[in-house]
């Protein structure tokens, strides 16, 4: 079995579970027709391809495989500069498009971001994501379709996802940060300035809630978190590089924080995303004899034990295990 036509993609957690990667193999694996970024350029997902690394904020994590159709959501923030240079390291001219009323994030919103004592308190990536979205909500913000440089790859996007759907097209929507970042779901006030949930990625790309047929929820083995707020069962940074676990920010560079794994937590972001299937990533950090495992046969019997944990607690089937950087580095369930 592959996907079904529209799959959401959401994180479980603070962001950085993975997400990246579990799309770059679903790109593959299931020639996906369409994947859909959400979010703006706070979010950088990690894929490696064939020895080389990318780390992706605004160009979809399914551009490796090269049939897909590439869109970025009309409610999305379009980082002009960022988005030009990454199509123009990934190759994607010819095959990727920015909904029309996808909105801009300019340099003014960074320099807000970084000068603003609460967003500061916050800990923000410093892109300016709540500064532009603010400006959006006061309907003085610019959009997609009136910056010339895009001119090349203005499309209606939700015109083309719901064709698809109708068509039958393998579609995915790729959520960006985790849920507990949501605006309303996570830790407020330390929090993005979007609703990061499954809901909210369908309503960013266009695709009503009754056309979608999965969630795919992805949890990391561990947590982690960057910037300010809550982390329940923090350990230390020496705790966390002694156990493996400890990690730098794709995009901005900056430690992350760690804790391990949280079933209850699990459980609820599982329930309120709707999650139908999930996915498992970094096994090989808690498990390093799992690294670049393809079958669950060489996994031994203490992370089988941690997966069925995460399936039974949780209460849904884990049906990808990720065992190490490479796209393909997947144990697939699926049947
Ligand atoms: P902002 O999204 O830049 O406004 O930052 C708000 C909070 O979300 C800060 O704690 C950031 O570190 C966090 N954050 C934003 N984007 C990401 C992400 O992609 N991964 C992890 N944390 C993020
Ligand atoms: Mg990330």
């Amino acid at each position: 079995m592959t996907l079904v036509p529209c799959t959401v993609i959401v994180g479980a957690f603070w962001g950085d579970e993975g997400k990246g990667k579990i799309i770059s193999y679903l790109a593959l694996k299931d020639k996906l027709d369409f994947c859909v970024r959400t979010g703006s350029v706070n979010a950088a997902h990690t894929v490696w391809a064939e020895g080389n690394r990318y780390a992706l904020h605004m160009v979809p994590a399914a551009f490796i495989n090269p049939k897909c159709r590439l869109l970025v959501a009309a409610g999305a923030n379009v980082h002009v500069a960022k988005f030009l240079e990454e199509v123009e390291v990934t190759k994607v001219h010819n095959r990727i498009g920015v909904d029309q009323n996808a909105s801009i994030i300019e340099e003014k919103h960074s320099v807000e971001d970084k000068a603003s004592a609460v967003n500061k308190g916050i800990g923000t990536t410093g892109w300016g994501v709540g500064p532009a979205l603010e400006e959006r909500v006061r309907r003085t913000a610019k959009l997609a379709k009136d910056i010339p440089e895009l001119k090349p790859y203005i499309t209606d996007g939700v015109a083309e996802v719901n064709d698809g759907l109708d068509n039958g097209k393998k579609v995915l929507l790729e959520g960006t940060q985790g849920f507990m970042l949501s605006l309303f779901y996570g830790t407020y006030p330390y929090v993005t300035g979007r609703d990061t949930g499954a809901s909210a990625i369908a309503s960013e790309a266009g695709v009503g809630p009754t056309r979608v047929d999965e969630v795919l929820i992805v949890y990391k083995s561990f947590i982690t978190r960057v910037g300010a707020g809550p982390l329940p069962g923090e350990i230390t940074k020496e705790e966390a590089q002694r156990r493996g676990w400890f990690e730098t920010a794709a995009g901005t560079g900056r430690d992350r924080r760690s804790a391990p794994f949280d079933f209850d937590l699990a459980k609820k972001t599982a329930k309120i995303n709707g999650a139908t299937q999930a996915a498992v990533t970094k096994l090989d950090s808690m498990f390093p004899t799992c690294r670049g495992a393809r079958k669950l046969d060489a996994l031994p019997a203490e992370a089988k034990n941690f997966v069925k944990e995460v399936e039974a607690r949780a209460g849904v089937p884990v049906v990808l295990i990720g065992t190490g950087p490479d796209a393909l580095d997947i144990i697939d369930l699926r049947k």
